[in-house]
């Protein structure tokens, strides 16, 4: 696999990590993952926009992101992946310097590594459904922020899949606000929600996606949070994501959503985001 780091395009196993990089020591920096279909990036601007603001939030500076538009292409082209299903991931920390809380002098230049690999979806999952646990919230109070610092996360969701579940969706004051990794959308009362955009929620591109193509479709979608109290009144719900794209989600700790199967607003913005997915 051919890899961008910090200007070069390599071979993955000689891109290098310094033990002193402050991604590895403190997890310090940002991070994003960008499907393509076929050589086309989806909504590219959206996740370099989102990467800027967590630059700019987290003062890391010295990025050159304009740039990076060429570098996913050639990846793509040194990697054979121009045509095909395939996930690119960004990941830019805030450098190298010897361990130290206090941030690097001005100009030490940020840590820039990319790589894109094939990407088979999970149709087996986005057909017939997944099921969820629920779990408290445990991340920090910027999860806006899409930082590599993600152990909350990772202990979520591997408690997810120890219970045989595809995703942790997490519980934070009684508010279930996303997954683990992933956006999560509800239906009740024939409506559409998503969780309202705050400090505590990432604002997820595929989200966006999918609430926009609600409303293309004239279905009934508002920006709403949703209680774990109202989990007896969900008629359907979605995992939604880069990686996830929409997946029904069919069961929460252990109960079937709904009836127990795929529901109709589901379904209709599975078909919207593939014709989308065809013409981007
Ligand atoms: N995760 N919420 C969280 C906490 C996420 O980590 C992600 C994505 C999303 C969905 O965002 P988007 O639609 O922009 O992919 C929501 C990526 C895919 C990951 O960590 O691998």
């Amino acid at each position: 696999m051919i890899v961008y780091y910090c200007g070069k395009f390599l071979e993955k196993s000689e891109a290098r990590f310094s033990p002193d990089d402050r991604g590895l020591v403190f997890g310090d920096g940002v991070y994003e993952v960008v499907r393509s279909y076929g050589g086309r990036l989806f909504r590219w601007d959206a996740h370099v926009d989102r990467l800027a603001y967590g630059l700019e939030q987290l003062r890391i500076s010295g990025a050159d992101l304009p740039s990076l538009a060429g570098v996913v292409r050639r990846l793509l082209h040194e990697n054979a992946l121009d045509k095909a299903a395939a996930t690119i991931y960004l990941q830019i920390t805030r450098g190298v310097a010897p361990r130290a809380h206090e941030f690097p002098p001005a100009g030490t230049p940020p840590t820039v590594y990319l790589d894109a690999k094939a990407f088979s979806p999970k149709t087996a999952a986005q057909q017939n459904g997944v099921s969820v646990i629920i779990l408290p919230d445990q991340r920090w109070a910027r999860c806006d922020l899409k930082t590599t610092c993600l152990l909350p996360n990772i202990l979520a969701y591997q408690k997810a899949r120890e219970a045989g579940a595809a995703e942790a969706v997490l519980s934070r004051d009684g508010v279930l606000l996303e997954g683990s990794r992933s956006s999560m959308l509800f239906v009740a009362d024939g409506r559409i929600t998503a969780p309202p955009l705050n400090n505590y929620v990432l604002a997820g591109v595929t989200r966006q996606a999918a609430l926009e193509l609600a409303r293309g479709e004239g279905l009934p979608a508002a920006i709403e949070p949703f209680f774990e109290v109202d989990l007896p009144k969900l008629e359907e719900m979605m995992m939604v994501g880069t990686t996830s794209e929409i997946t029904p989600v069919v069961m929460v700790n252990g109960r079937p959503v709904g009836n127990g199967s795929p529901g109709p607003l589901t379904r209709r913005l599975q078909t919207a985001f593939r014709h989308l997915m065809d013409t981007i």
